[in-house]
């Protein structure tokens, strides 16, 4: 069986979702997409056999052809789309983040309650990364012991002039956010920010570097070092101490060129090059998942989380104090799915 994909937003990343739904992996098809801008939704449909082009999201959502849904249009439109696949009981595929506000996440994880079966997916890749999955299978082997601090750099080689400090909490420290929880499995309770001194490469307008420091409900401390312009490429760092022994990723260059007395490796350019495979095991897991009938990866809750965590560090950035970080009761839809996207524990 194929499963018909209908893909909401056809951007950089939305097409780069289609590339590897077409070409790269199997058991599904890209059945239709719709883009605000029609223009860009034809002209990447130009290159795909038989797909249909729908003015909205929400026709898309209603065509009876599509089977399940891919949201990967801007932030703030996440909402309605996730909302509407919710509704019309099809799986859907949310690119991160989840919705824009907590109000917002928590009107999905109501509708998926009230649903009664797990239909939401969020985008969190760094959970289908080699690297991150052999530090959780790590730690859940229990031969370092518990886990006491997590080190994590998010490293980005320039940004856009748009981006903001803002940005960087909700865009760039929100995968390390996500990922720290699933490493040590526990819920986010407290933030601070620190500002260290300021790169030179910096826009005038940028804390850059910053520190984001994440206080877990099982007492581990998690420092997020995202650093956006540091040139020398898109460098992704992660170290958990635990009692008796350290885990962290490897440096991602797959071989190390020795000559000349010195050896090097490759430093990826960007977050596609670093995460390629991640994003690839990810959806092969999540066509495999809705085509059996079932649900797999990041949740509702984890995208709820995230969200929650943003905006607790925004206001620990705008007050310069720590800010506490209160979720509500976990509802029971999601306690099933505890460790949800490792491998081999869900
Ligand atoms: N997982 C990751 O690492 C990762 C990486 C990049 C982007 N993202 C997320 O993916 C989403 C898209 O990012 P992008 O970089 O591709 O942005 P983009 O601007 O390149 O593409 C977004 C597309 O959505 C379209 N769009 C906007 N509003 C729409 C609406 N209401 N209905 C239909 N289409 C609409 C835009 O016209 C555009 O073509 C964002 O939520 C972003 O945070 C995630």
């Amino acid at each position: 069986v194929t499963l018909n994909v209908g893909v909401i937003g056809v951007g950089m990343i939305g097409q780069d979702h289609i590339r590897r739904l077409t070409h790269v992996l199997s058991g599904a098809r890209v059945a239709a997409v719709t883009d605000v801008d029609l223009e860009r939704a034809k002209s990447v449909a130009a290159d795909l056999s038989g797909v249909r082009i729908h003015e909205t999201g929400q026709e898309l959502i209603r065509d009876e052809g599509v089977d399940a849904v891919v949201v990967a249009s801007w932030g703030p439109t996440h909402e309605e789309y996730v909302l509407a696949g919710i509704e019309a009981g099809k799986q859907v595929f949310c690119e991160k983040p989840l919705a824009t506000t907590r109000e917002a996440c928590e009107r999905i994880v109501d509708a998926e309650v009230a649903a009664g079966r797990r239909l939401v997916m969020v985008g969190f890749m760094r959970r289908y990364d080699d690297g991150y999955r052999a530090m959780k299978d790590t730690l859940l082997r229990g031969d370092i012991g518990a886990p006491l601090v997590f080190h994590s750099a998010h490293r980005n080689p320039s940004v856009p002039p748009s981006v903001t400090t803002d940005g960087v909490i909700v865009d760039t420290c929100v995968h390390d956010i996500d990922i720290a929880r699933w490493l040590v499995d526990s819920e986010v309770v407290g933030t601070q920010l620190l500002n260290p001194r300021r790169s030179n490469r910096a826009a005038e307008h940028l804390q850059d570097p910053l520190i984001l420091l994440l206080e877990m409900a099982n007492g581990v401390l998690v420092d997020i070092e995202a650093s956006i312009n540091v040139g020398y490429g898109y460098d992704i760092r992660g170290e958990v101490l635990a009692e008796s022994g350290t885990v962290e990723l490897a440096e991602s260059s797959p071989v190390i060129v020795k000559r000349e007395g010195r050896y090097g490796g490759r430093v990826p350019s960007d977050w596609r090059e670093r995460f390629i495979r991640a994003y690839d095991v990810e959806f092969q897991e999540w066509i495999d998942a809705v085509t059996a009938g079932t649900s797999t990866g990041p949740s509702s809750w984890d995208g709820y989380a995230a969200t929650v965590v943003t905006d607790a560090g925004i206001e620990a950035m705008r007050t310069g104090q720590r800010a506490a970080v209160s979720m509500r009761e976990q509802p029971d839809l999601y306690k099933t799915m505890a460790g949800s996207g490792s491998t081999g524990t869900d």
